[in-house]
């Protein structure tokens, strides 16, 4: 496959790189770095510094590189920041978006995978969550993502676009040779913050929010190991060069953790008794996320592999302790 990865020198971009050249694939990645790091882009691997806005250079490579398929990453990610700055989320993510899309277009590139997340349920009655249940999200940054999808399936009857949406719940570890890891700035993710804590690099990790409806009063969240999430990004590649259908996919373990628990679970593995606060709630979060990954596994065979847990702090905390 000849694919162009935006925002492939992210976290979860990066990884899905390093899968697409272990099967041989063609990959040029396409990204600003407003975020993402030159550093995670595999050696050997083409790459543009671009924004996705500017529809020039994009068009160019997209002509120059022959791309039949795109895995759109770029864009901005944060639930607590996209409260704060709305209008960053709606011009980072949707109206870029649709300037990619355009661009796709114009080049007769018609399949794209697309980073969506847990988020555009909200707070779900039912769980594990299912892809029919109803979409109501409580943040920005879910609100920008159903936009982006309603997008896409629009573009997919008007234009005949093929899209495949991949809606991530928690995403976390660390590639399992160490080959690239997660290296948010400013970090606001758990399981790094933890680490970083367990490392000595800050005083006390907080717990945002412990009286949530749930057993112990701390959100429960469904956390993914990064390399099962960018190996359904390669099925999800293969079903549309395949000719496959458009699709929405929940992409989960189907196990939902407390943040207490996460935290206990890292104490035992990093062996470090590390200090806890209890802090107010954040903003946009809700209590709980568990997926149902039932039609991914049915309809594409994906299998994730190495999200236990153990095995996604284990991962992590072998990188963070290298780099
Ligand atoms: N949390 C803390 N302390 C911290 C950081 C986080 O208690 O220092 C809590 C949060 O309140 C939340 C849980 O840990 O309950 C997980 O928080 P993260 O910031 O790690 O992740 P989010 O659930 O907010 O969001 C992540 C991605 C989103 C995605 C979502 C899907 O960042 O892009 O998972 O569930 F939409």
């Amino acid at each position: 496959m000849r694919v162009l990865v935006t925002g492939g020198a992210g976290y979860i971009g990066s990884h899905t790189v390093h899968e697409l050249v272990r099967e041989d694939h063609h990959v040029v990645v396409y990204d600003n770095l407003s975020k993402g790091h030159k550093s995670a882009v595999p050696a050997g691997v083409k790459f543009v510094k671009g924004d996705i806005r500017d529809q020039e250079l994009l068009a160019q490579v997209l002509k120059e590189n022959e791309i039949e398929t795109v895995v759109h990453f770029a864009a901005d990610s944060l639930v607590g920041e996209s409260m704060q700055q709305p209008a960053k989320y709606y011009h980072n993510n949707v109206v870029a978006t649709l300037a990619l899309l355009d661009t796709m277009r114009e080049c007769a590139v018609n399949k794209i995978v697309f980073s969506s997340t847990a988020a555009v349920y909200g707070e779900p009655e039912q769980w594990p969550i299912t892809e029919d249940m109803p979409t109501c999200p409580t943040n920005v940054y879910g609100r920008t993502k159903l936009i982006i999808e309603g997008i896409l399936a629009d573009f997919a009857m008007a234009y005949g676009l093929k899209y495949v949406s991949l809606r991530y719940f928690n995403a976390a570890g660390a590639h399992i040779e160490g080959l690239t890891g997660e290296d948010h700035n400013p970090e606001t993710h758990l399981v790094p913050l933890i680490l970083k804590t367990a490392l000595g690099q800050r005083e006390a990790i907080s717990i945002y929010g412990t009286d949530y409806s749930t057993p112990d009063g701390t959100c429960i969240r469904d956390y993914i190991h990064v390399t099962d999430l960018a190996a359904a990004h390669v099925l999800a590649l293969k079903h549309l060069v395949h000719g496959g259908e458009c699709r929405v996919y929940n992409l989960g373990s189907q196990a939902g953790f407390s943040v207490r628990e996460v935290i206990d679970k890292a104490k035992e593995i990093t062996g470090v008794d590390f200090a806890v606060r209890e802090d107010e709630r954040r903003a946009g979060d809700p209590a709980v996320l568990v997926a149902s990954s039932a039609r991914i596994k049915a309809e594409l065979g994906w299998k994730p592999v190495w999200s236990q847990l153990n095995q996604i702090i284990s991962s992590a905390w072998a990188w963070h302790r290298k780099n």
